[in-house]
């Protein structure tokens, strides 16, 4: 088994599949720093679906068990579920997206024929001027909550609702969100905002510590821990204790995972990287398109991925923060 320098295995992959959005959501594409006439890959730059899938089996091939499509927005790059049928066809691959939901009322079922098994929908708050203000592109949440049920209808479920919170933006609107899909079978996992990218301009006063969150929610709705549900699961697990279903915390600030992170990452253009507080990639794609074999690609994953020693989040300091960092809408979320 291929592990890294901590013996962590390669068992997940994140491939982001543009580094466009149409949000401009002001923790991860501030509208000062992704404006007009901010530079975005050109098309010859993307990775093409047929190279995403040529890499993604032969990172199957090396172990990885799930692969998530991400971005910039997902749904964003034109047939998609092209993609999305290509790497279903890759037997033992567990297949999931994560998305803004803008678009998902009318690609859900196109997306559930071609194989996507699960989708996780991001969504900060069901206050419509919140989410606006919050995805800065004044898009409305009734659009998302039709994408969201969309999605159910057609069976890409457990469906996973991601809810980012910035302190003073929305954590007074905690408690509605987790009341709305307690009972739904839908799992809301709130996540404590962290300092990707450098563009958000990221505070430490800015981040709502996981325990507040559970406090807020506990204080409305009792609940209690709930084991994982595999080793190094990054959500934490909380149940409501009336039976209501279940809800997530990722604490990557305050609680760090790093330990059990058996992930890499895919960007739009090919570069593979090992964290998301990566400085550098491997460029995949200069090694296809230079006519590199199999073997070749894979030996350089192996190489990146046994030489890997990052646990950026666990190492967080004064030191770390002043280092070049990519952006999380480029090497995917
Ligand atoms: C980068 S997005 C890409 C996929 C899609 N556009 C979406 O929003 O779901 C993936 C996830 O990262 C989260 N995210 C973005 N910036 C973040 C930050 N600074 N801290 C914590 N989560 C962040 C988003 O809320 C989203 O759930
Ligand atoms: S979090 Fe997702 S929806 Fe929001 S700007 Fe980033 S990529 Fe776009």
């Amino acid at each position: 088994m291929l592990t890294d320098k901590l013996q962590r295995p390669l068992r997940d992959l994140r491939i982001s599949v543009t580094d466009r959005c149409n949000f401009r959501c002001v923790y991860c594409m501030p509208k000062e720093a992704f404006g007009r006439d901010h530079a975005f890959l050109g098309r010859d730059q993307l990775l093409t679906f047929e190279e995403i899938a040529h890499l993604a089996r032969i990172f199957s091939s090396l172990g990885v068990k799930k692969v998530r499509i991400t971005g910039g927005e997902p749904l964003l790059r034109r047939d998609l579920e092209r993609l999305v049928a290509m790497l279903a066809a890759i037997p033992g691959l567990d297949l999931t997206m994560t998305t803004n939901g803008s678009l998902l009322a009318e690609k859900a079922q196109l997306l559930r024929d071609a194989g996507l098994r699960r989708v996780t929908v991001s969504l900060d708050s069901l206050d419509d001027g919140v989410f606006r203000a919050m995805n800065d592109a004044d898009f409305p949440v009734e659009r998302v909550l039709a994408g969201i049920e969309a999605a159910a209808r057609v069976g890409l479920s457990p469906i996973k609702i991601n809810a980012v919170v910035r302190r003073g933006m929305n954590e007074h609107t905690l408690l509605p969100l987790a009341r709305h899909f307690r009972g739904t079978g839908h799992v809301l996992r709130f996540i404590e905002y962290m300092d990707v990218g450098h563009s958000n301009g990221w505070l430490l006063d800015h981040v709502v510590p996981a325990a507040e969150i559970l406090s807020r929610i506990d204080a409305g709705m009792p609940i209690e821990p709930v084991e994982p549900s595999y080793p190094g699961e990054v959500a934490t697990r909380w149940r409501y204790r009336d039976g209501g279903g279940e809800i997530g915390v990722v604490a990557s600030v305050t609680q760090p995972f790093c330990q059990g992170c058996s992930r890499a990452r895919l960007s739009a253009e090919g570069q593979l990287f090992t964290c998301l507080f990566a400085t550098s990639g491997q460029d995949l794609r200069a090694l296809l398109r230079g006519g590199a074999g199999d073997g070749a690609i894979s030996s350089a994953i192996s190489g990146v991925w046994s030489d890997r020693e990052d646990r950026y989040s666990e190492i967080r300091s004064g030191q770390t923060a002043g280092l070049p960092r990519i952006e999380m809408s480029y090497v995917g979320g």
